[in-house]
């Protein structure tokens, strides 16, 4: 899988691409990420890649020039155009459906914003998929890419040695449900005991009562009211 990422700030990425499951997956030639500065399209003597909101305003927008040169540069630099992603707060929430959906691409193209956003007519040219990785703000894209391509590259086909693991993942599976508890040794610590069962070796029992565990984990996430303890 081909990932470019767009970005002003290029090195924000090197040592995260650097990190062990991510070094590891390029060196083996799974994945081939690339960084593109955006600065590099944009043209005069300062190299401006922002300007203030017409209108009035605070902050500074990205300028559509460099914006758009720069991603029809890179979809141009190989064979099939990837799937572009614009990463903004404003965009559709990511999960792991997202994710999955993500991942079964041959190709995908992270444009990350910074200031306050993107000009308007970026959106109307570029027709990008708009993505937020949640309800908060962050200064920019950069790190909301890295969080993609985490989670893509997980489930790259070879990127983790065992691929019953990203199955078995919190919201992967038909029911999407969170992992329940797990346990390694020792069997005791500090008076807490490991849930028998686990000991049992029966490997039906012991798959019966994770998924249990696990309807009961993803209820108390979506329902936390059932979650509150008593205070008094
Ligand atoms: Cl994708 N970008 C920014 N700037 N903030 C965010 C976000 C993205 N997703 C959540 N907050």
């Amino acid at each position: 899988m081909r990932i470019d990422i767009l970005t002003l700030f290029p090195d924000m990425f090197t040592s995260f691409l650097e990190g062990s499951l991510l070094g590891t997956a390029r060196a083996n030639g799974l994945i081939d990420v690339r960084l593109t500065n955006i600065r590099d399209f944009a043209t005069g003597v300062h190299r401006q890649v922002d300007d203030r909101p017409f209108g009035g305003g605070p902050g500074m927008l990205l300028m559509p020039g460099p914006v758009v040169e720069c991603v029809e540069s890179v979809q141009r630099a190989a064979a099939a155009p990837g799937h572009l992603v614009m990463l903004t707060p404003g965009g559709r929430r990511l999960d792991q459906k997202a994710v999955e959906e993500l991942a079964s691409k041959e190709r995908i193209v992270l444009l990350c914003g910074r200031y306050e956003g993107f000009d308007e007519r970026v959106r109307e040219t570029l027709q990008p998929d708009e993505i937020s990785i949640g309800d908060y703000v962050l200064s920019g894209g950069e790190v909301a890419a890295m969080v993609i391509v985490d989670a893509v590259a997980r489930l790259v086909q070879g990127v983790i040695g065992d691929a019953e693991s990203a199955r078995q993942d919190s919201f992967s599976g038909a029911e999407r449900l969170v992992e329940g508890p797990q346990y390694t040794r020792p069997r005791e610590f500090r008076g807490l005991q490991v849930p028998e069962v686990l000991l049992s070796g029966d490997h039906q029992r012991i798959a019966a009562w994770r998924h249990e565990q696990a309807v009961d984990a993803t209820r108390r996430r979506t329902n936390p009211t059932q979650n509150q303890r008593s205070v008094s």
